[in-house]
């Protein structure tokens, strides 16, 4: 999923106890793009600088500092980047106290280089030096002296930063690992976010007993492959031991994690989503292909028989699991009755939600040396026939829940009314519906009137509970 976010810091005085003392509010915008985890890890910026005395803004224009957190993951996203660099050149000629700081996986990756490319930058950090964001600006901001610390560390510091809610959020990230270990040949998380490392179970459930004081209800656990939780700690912990615990939280009445390989998960997680009540009817189980020559050149180390099978337990446990996916198209060899295979898959699965992508060659990863390119044309084609097709299977899914009342918990306001709100179904739909803004925060149960490809609309419905996994 690709996605910008705007993120801004909010503090109103300054504490003078920071590292920046006493001077005048300064504003902090900060752009983020790519996934759920550099959401997070903005979040975790944010939080920092925010106890520097740094202020919310909205627009770049009037910001001191803007950091942009980058992703490297397909070629398109680095494009957006330089795209958008473009445009902060022309702010910082207008503004030349401005300070630009360019943090995440492209940043990790390209180091010094982006100064050549962008003179105006003033520092550059990578994946494993969040936590010392503080630091670096004040250096920057009393030597105006260029840095660049994109050295990998073995400590989980920098995706440990609490980030209570500042803005009623009752839904918040926790991070529970960093980095890969898994090496699939298409993909540079692994060279951009170091080797797996686990966070402590403690520091976690401690966290996310903060954030359930400050009212949040649902926490998402964030991680490369959060099935393999606890491999580093070697001290017993592992994933489904920390969504029992997490399940005993007060306060937390949803769980939801993202992103799982398939060859992990066991059949202890998939236990999980019968006797965590708390955990929600939704995995995201990226499959990539259904072809097992092009699963094996992945470096998958699964076929599509185990797929289906995982798939199958996953139903048997929990019957009305929703189960969403990652496909790419245009892998280096892949024939027509490869894709047809992917096809095949789609049809046997029929997931309830997808993201498909052409494959983008990543410089340092196995199959960028891999011969027998797809031509575009190929590649765009082959998208869309499994868009066109996912699109049935979701609209399809979502129909099917016309009259079913569901638990919704109401996260905010709807984004196209002011009378409605908003919120999702465990199995992650959203689902608008009309209602005071008094019910953020609250699960209520909603009669399901309409279904489209994106959302569902409802009516409130209070009498009855649809417990149906
Ligand atoms: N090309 C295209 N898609 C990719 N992904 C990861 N690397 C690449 C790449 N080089 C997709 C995978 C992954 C999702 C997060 O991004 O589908 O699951
Ligand atoms: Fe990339 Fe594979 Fe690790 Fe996911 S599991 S981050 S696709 S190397």
């Amino acid at each position: 999923m690709s996605r910008e976010v705007v993120l801004a810091a909010r503090k109103e005085t300054l504490s003078g106890t920071g590292c920046f003392g006493m001077r005048e509010e300064r504003h902090l915008y900060i752009r983020t793009f790519g996934c759920q985890m550099n959401v997070h890890d903005s979040e975790q910026m944010e939080a920092l600088l925010m106890k520097e005395g740094f202020r919310i803004t909205d627009t770049d224009k009037s910001a001191d500092l803007i950091i942009v957190n980058t992703c490297s993951i397909r070629e398109k996203a680095e494009q957006k980047v330089y795209s958008i660099l473009g445009r902060y050149r022309g702010l910082k000629q207008a503004r030349p106290g401005m300070i630009i700081g360019v943090g995440g996986c492209m940043a990790q990756q390209k180091g010094a280089e982006l100064f050549a490319r962008a003179p105006y930058i003033d520092f550059v950090f990578g994946t494993h030096n969040i936590h010392r964001l503080p630091e670096i600006v004040k250096d920057v901001e009393r030597n105006r002296a260029r840095r660049v610390e994109t050295c990998f560390h073995d400590t989980v510091y920098s995706i440990g930063i609490v980030t209570p809610p500042h803005n009623g959020s009752v839904s918040s990230f926790v991070t529970i690992m960093q980095g890969c270990n898994n090496f699939c040949s298409f993909c540079v998380v692994p060279y951009l976010r170091g080797r797996e490392e686990s966070r402590e179970l403690k520091d976690i459930v401690d966290e996310i007993t903060i954030l359930a004081s400050h009212g949040v209800k649902e926490v998402t656990l964030l991680g490369q492959n959060v099935n393999s939780y606890g491999n580093t700690l070697h001290n017993g912990a592992d994933f489904p031991s920390l969504l029992k615990k997490i399940g005993d939280i007060e306060g937390i009445e949803r769980i939801r994690f993202t992103t799982s390989h398939p060859k992990d998960l066991s059949d202890g997680l998939i236990e999980c989503f019968a006797t965590v009540d708390k955990l929600c009817e939704h995995i995201h189980l990226p499959v990539q292909s259904g072809s097992d020559s092009v699963l094996k050149r992945m470096n998958r180390r699964y076929d599509a028989d185990d797929y289906l099978r995982k798939v199958n337990k996953l139903r048997e446990v929990c019957p009305y699991i929703s189960i969403s996916t990652d496909f790419i198209v245009g892998f280096p060899g892949e024939s027509e009755s490869d894709f047809q295979k992917t096809i095949d898959l789609m049809e046997e699965v029929r997931f309830d939600n997808a993201f498909s992508f052409k494959y983008s060659a990543r410089p340092g990863t196995a199959a960028e040396k891999l011969d027998d390119r797809i031509p575009e044309p190929v590649k765009r084609e082959r998208l869309t026939r499994v868009q066109e097709l996912q699109q049935i299977h979701t609209v399809e899914k979502n129909h099917a829940l016309k009259g079913m009342v569901e638990d919704i918990l109401v996260v905010g306001l709807s984004k196209n009314s002011h009378t409605d709100v908003s919120g999702r179904t465990k199995t992650n739909r959203i689902v608008n519906f009309e209602g005071e803004r008094e019910l953020i925060g609250k699960t209520v149960c909603v009669s399901i009137h309409n279904t489209y490809i994106h959302s569902l609309r409802g009516k409130l419905f209070e009498k009855e509970r649809n417990q149906k996994c």
